[in-house]
Parts: C-alpha cells; sequence; structure tokens
C-alpha cells in the first residue's frame, strides 16, 4: 500500500491566486512521486474549483471539516454531503483544532458514519493534548477511538484512515520520536480489535475482525517536514501523515515528498 501524504491547508493560502500556484507545485511533486498517494485539503472555499481544474488521477481531495447533518440552519459551515458533491473523496474529522472550538466525540462519530454512507474516507484524528506520567493519554486515544468508530460496522473498520497527532505536537518544532509512535501505533490497533469484537465474531465467510481492525491506516501529524518524515515512515509502523505547515509552501512540500518517496 502506498504512503499516504494529506495536506491540510488550514486556513491558508490568502487568496485563490496563491491557491492555484501551491496546488499546481503540490500536483508537479506528486507526479515525480511514484510511491506516494497524495489527497490536499484545501480551504473549502477553494475545494470545486481546484477539483474542477484538475484532469490528473494521482491526487485526491479531501474537506477539513464538514458536518454530518445534509443541511440546516449551521451558519459558517458545510455538510458532508456537499463536500462529496464539491468533488472530495476523504473528509478530515475531529482535528484537534476542530475538537479545541468544541467539537465533541459524538460529532465526530456521526460524522464518521455519514461520511461512510457517502463512501467519503473519514481520516480520524485523534490524540491527547499532554503526556502525563500516569499514561492517561491512553486512555484519551481510546475515548476518541470509540466514539469515532461508533457508526463503524465491525467488518468495515478499514475504511476508516486513524491519524494520530498529539496536540503537544501539532505547530511545534519538533515531531514525537518514531518510537513513541511505535508504541502508539500498536495501541491504536489494539483498540481496534477490541472494538472490532463488540458484537461478536462476524459470520465465517467475513475476514476475521481481527485481520480487518489490523489493517486499518494509521498516519501521524504533528510538526512533520523532510527530516523527520522518513524516520517516522520507516520506524514509527505508519502508512503516511497529516502535514499542517510543510504542506503550506511550495518548496517544503515538494522536499517531503521527495524525501518520503525515496524511502517508501
Ligand atoms: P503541523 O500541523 O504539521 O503544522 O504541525 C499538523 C496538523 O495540524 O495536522
Amino acid at each position: 500500500m502506498k504512503c499516504l501524504v494529506v495536506a491540510n491547508w488550514k486556513m491558508n493560502p490568502a487568496t485563490w491566486r496563491e491557491a492555484r500556484q501551491l496546488f499546481e507545485a503540490i500536483k508537479k511533486a506528486a507526479d515525480r512521486s511514484a510511491h506516494l498517494s497524495v489527497v490536499v485539503a484545501p480551504p473549502s472555499l477553494y475545494v470545486r474549483s481546484l477539483r474542477e481544474r484538475y484532469h490528473g488521477r494521482r491526487l485526491a481531495f479531501a474537506i477539513q471539516h464538514a458536518r454530518a447533518e445534509t443541511q440546516g440552519a449551521h451558519t459558517g459551515d458545510v455538510s458532508l454531503i456537499q463536500s462529496k458533491d464539491a468533488g472530495v473523496q476523504y473528509a478530515i474529522v475531529g482535528h484537534a483544532e476542530r475538537r479545541a472550538q468544541g467539537e465533541t466525540d459524538d460529532e465526530t462519530g456521526a460524522q464518521v458514519g455519514e461520511a461512510l454512507s457517502l463512501k467519503v474516507t473519514p481520516i480520524l484524528c485523534v490524540g491527547e493534548a499532554e503526556r502525563t506520567s500516569d499514561a492517561m493519554y491512553f486512555e484519551v486515544v481510546r475515548r476518541q477511538l470509540r466514539a469515532g468508530f461508533a457508526q463503524v460496522d465491525p467488518s468495515h473498520l478499514q475504511r476508516v484512515i486513524v491519524a494520530y497527532e498529539p496536540v503537544w505536537a501539532i505547530g511545534k518544532q519538533s515531531a514525537m520520536r518514531p518510537r513513541d509512535m511505535h508504541e502508539m501505533a500498536i495501541f491504536i490497533r489494539k483498540t481496534l480489535v477490541d472494538l472490532s469484537m463488540r458484537n461478536g465474531p462476524l459470520p465465517t465467510n467475513k475476514k476475521e475482525p481481527t485481520a480487518t481492525a489490523m489493517g486499518v491506516r494509521i498516519l501521524y501529524g504533528g510538526s512533520i517536514d523532510e527530516q523527520n518524515a522518513p524516520a517516522m515512515l520507516t520506524e514509527g509502523d505508519i502508512q503516511g501523515f497529516l502535514v499542517g505547515r510543510a504542506s503550506q509552501e511550495s518548496a517544503r512540500m515538494r522536499a517531503l515528498l521527495q524525501a518520503l518517496d525515496a524511502v517508501a
């Protein structure tokens, strides 16, 4: 399976002109990266226009945040069904910056469920705000996973991508250590195996629930750049990245994709 790189532009860049330029640069770099799948998550205002201008096959689009409700009185928000209609194949769910603004665990569960029903791949973000010595951060991640997967049939776990983003490593100078990511990846898979067993074993003609849970893709996010990404990919037990700042500048994103393509 190819390494997945999700470019989370957040509320950048400031103009449509710059968005087009950044997208063109990422498109070129993605075309040269045979071992990577690249997903661009622009601000929702730019999604449809970028999608319509793009005629290649290597890139896909994600919405950074969208509501589960089909329509309604939600000033300023967009829905998943609108995002699907605009051409996205992925939806970031429960990013730390949305949770900080009050997004609840239940809302993330509803968004994952709705995305799956629309055949949009949810990228469920989980991650603790801080690391305390009592290892409570595992509990935080378990709770977020349980809620996020609440509406997912055990045989469909692999349709969801998990992005582990420790809040304390987002927007900082350095990423977490690969060996700590490796430990967290084991914990996430173990939690998903437990979730997959919650309704008892599946009928024998279906894949083993354990195998299904073990196959869920895990991404890492938080201060990733071309320096730290290769070791994280080879030692962190992950299948890709959710990238903020390094995806918002053409030269940095080019360098990141090049560095990853060499080890993927
Ligand atoms: P960062 O952001 O790469 O700038 O740390 C990551 C994210 O928030 O997804």
